[in-house]
C-alpha cells in the first residue's frame, strides 16, 4: 500500500523538504515541488559538505599554500569520482567542468565547429534548444523525427545517417526527454551512429540523476563518446556542470574561451596551451561547486540510482494512474505503465491554458511545476500536434496565450501523499472550470 511505504526518510536528505509556503488565501502548507526536472533543492548532506569545505576553500592551481594544495587536490581528484559515476574510461577520456549542461553543449560545438568545419551535425526534434541551437549556428543540422507519440524515430536516424553519406560528423541525442521523460536507446544509437562514421553526445542533463549510465560499454561500437549533464538536477546547486568526451578530441582543437589557467606557456608572439581538462577550463575553476557535486553523488551511490528511479518510477505510476482516472485531462506521452522512461508527466486540463493551471497548483496547495514549453519549443509543438499555421503565428505573437503544457516531474523524495493533494487540486479546477 503506498501510504505505509517505508521511504518518507528519504525526505531527510533533502534541504527545506517540509519547508511552508503561503497559498493564495495566505494559509501556510508544506511547499510540494513538482519541478524536479527543472532543478532540484539540494542534499542536506551536500549543505554540510559546502560548510565543512569552506574554511580549507582556496584558489585552484594557483597558489602554493596548504590550503589551496587541498583544494587544487580534491577538485583534480573529483574527475575519477565522475568518470567512475557515469562508467566512462578515464585514461582515454577528460572530465570538464562546466557550469551545466548548456554551457558544456555550447563547448563541445565551439570545439567541433574547429575541428570539422563543413560537416553535418544530426539533432534530433526531441531535443532541449541546449541541444540543438549551439549546433544550428555553426552547422548544417538535420533532425530525427519522432512518432506520433513523440518517441525518437530509428528508422529515421537510419535513413539520415544514410542520406547524408558518412558527412554526419556527430549525432546529438537526449539521454531523456524533459518533456515526456522517455528514454532514448543511447547505446542502440551510438552503435547506429558508429557505424555511419559519426560520434555521439548524450545530453544527460535529465537522465543522469535518474538512471544509470555506461558510457564505456563492452562494445566499442555502442559506448558513448560525449556526455553533458548539470550538477543542479542532481541535488547539488552550486553551478557546476560536466563535460565528458576524449582526450583526443581537445588536445587537436583551440579552446573556445581562452585566458588564465588555459596554458603552458605564453610569450609576446607564442601561446602554448595546456593539455586538456585545463586547456577547457578558462578562469578560477569552481571547486565549491565540484565539492557539491562529488557530494551529491555519495549519496547517489549509497542510495543507488537504481532504487531512485524504481521509486521515482512508483510514484510517477500512481500519479498517471490517477491522473487517467480524471475527466478532461490530456496527457502528452505514452501512458503505458511500461513505457522506458524517467518520472515526468506533461498534461493539460482541457479547455484550461497550462499557465492557469499551473497558478492554480500554486495557489492553491502550493504545489510547484513547470508549465510552457520547455525549452524544447518544435517538440512541443509536435506533441500538441499545432498546424504550420499556428506555429507559424506564434513567431510573431510569442506573447500572445502561447500554448504549452503543465510538465510534473518527480524527484526521489516525493511522496505519495503529495501526489493524493495535487489529484485532489486538479479534481478542484476541474469541477470549478467554466
Ligand atoms: N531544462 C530544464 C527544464 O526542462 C531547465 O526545466
Amino acid at each position: 500500500m503506498p501510504h505505509t511505504e517505508t521511504f518518507y526518510n528519504y525526505r531527510d536528505l533533502i534541504a527545506g523538504a517540509d519547508i511552508k509556503v503561503p497559498l493564495k488565501n495566505g494559509r501556510l502548507v508544506p511547499a510540494i515541488n513538482f519541478d524536479n526536472a527543472a532543478t532540484t533543492p539540494p542534499f542536506n548532506y551536500v549543505m554540510e559538505k559546502i560548510n565543512s569545505f569552506s574554511p580549507y576553500y582556496s584558489s585552484i592551481h594557483r597558489g602554493t599554500g596548504f590550503k589551496s594544495k587541498l583544494s587544487s587536490d580534491a577538485y583534480e581528484m573529483s574527475r575519477n569520482i565522475i568518470c567512475n559515476f557515469v562508467h566512462c574510461n578515464s585514461k582515454k577520456n577528460t572530465v570538464i567542468y562546466v557550469n551545466n549542461t548548456t554551457e558544456a553543449i555550447n563547448k563541445l560545438s565551439y570545439i567541433f565547429s574547429d575541428l570539422y568545419e563543413g560537416s553535418i551535425i544530426l539533432s534530433t526534434r526531441m531535443e532541449h534548444h541546449s541541444n540543438d541551437l549551439p549546433w544550428r549556428s555553426k552547422f548544417k543540422v538535420d533532425y530525427v523525427e519522432v512518432d506520433e507519440l513523440g518517441k525518437l524515430s530509428l528508422s529515421d536516424l537510419k535513413y539520415k545517417l544514410r542520406k547524408h553519406h558518412g558527412k554526419v560528423k556527430l549525432v546529438c541525442v537526449t539521454g531523456a526527454s524533459n518533456v515526456t521523460g522517455y528514454k532514448n536507446p543511447i547505446y542502440k544509437i551510438a552503435k547506429i551512429a558508429h557505424s555511419h562514421g559519426a560520434e555521439i553526445l548524450v545530453d544527460g542533463a535529465q537522465l543522469v540523476p535518474h538512471y544509470p549510465i555506461y558510457m564505456e560499454q563492452q562494445s566499442k561500437e555502442e559506448s558513448i563518446d560525449y556526455l553533458a549533464f548539470s550538477a543542479h538536477k542532481m541535488y547539488a546547486p552550486f553551478g557546476i556542470g560536466v563535460l565528458i568526451g576524449p582526450k583526443n578530441t581537445f588536445y587537436n582543437a583551440s579552446p573556445e574561451y581562452s585566458g588564465g589557467g588555459t596554458i603552458k606557456v605564453v610569450t609576446d608572439d607564442y601561446v602554448l596551451w595546456d593539455d586538456p581538462p585545463g586547456k577547457n577550463e578558462a578562469g578560477t575553476p569552481n571547486v565549491l561547486g565540484v565539492t557539491a557535486l562529488t557530494s551529491s553523488i555519495k549519496v547517489l551511490n549509497k542510495l543507488s540510482i537504481n532504487s531512485i528511479d524504481k521509486r521515482e518510477m512508483d510514484i510517477y505510476n500512481y500519479a498517471l494512474g490517477k491522473m487517467l482516472q480524471l475527466p478532461d485531462i490530456t496527457i502528452y506521452c505514452d501512458t503505458n505503465p511500461s513505457c522506458n522512461k524517467v518520472a515526468i508527466l506533461p498534461f493539460n486540463i482541457k479547455g484550461i491554458h497550462h499557465e492557469t493551471t499551473a497558478k492554480l497548483l500554486s495557489d492553491l496547495s502550493g504545489i510547484s511545476v513547470r508549465s510552457g514549453c520547455f525549452c524544447a519549443h518544435p517538440y512541443v509543438q509536435r506533441l500538441l500536434g499545432l498546424s504550420p499555421e499556428e506555429i507559424n503565428y506564434f513567431k510573431t505573437h510569442f506573447n500572445n496565450f502561447h500554448p504549452g503544457i503543465v510538465r510534473l516531474s518527480f524527484g526521489l523524495y516525493n511522496t505519495y501523499n503529495e501526489v493524493d493533494t495535487l489529484i485532489d487540486t486538479l479534481k478542484k479546477i476541474i469541477k470549478n472550470k467554466k
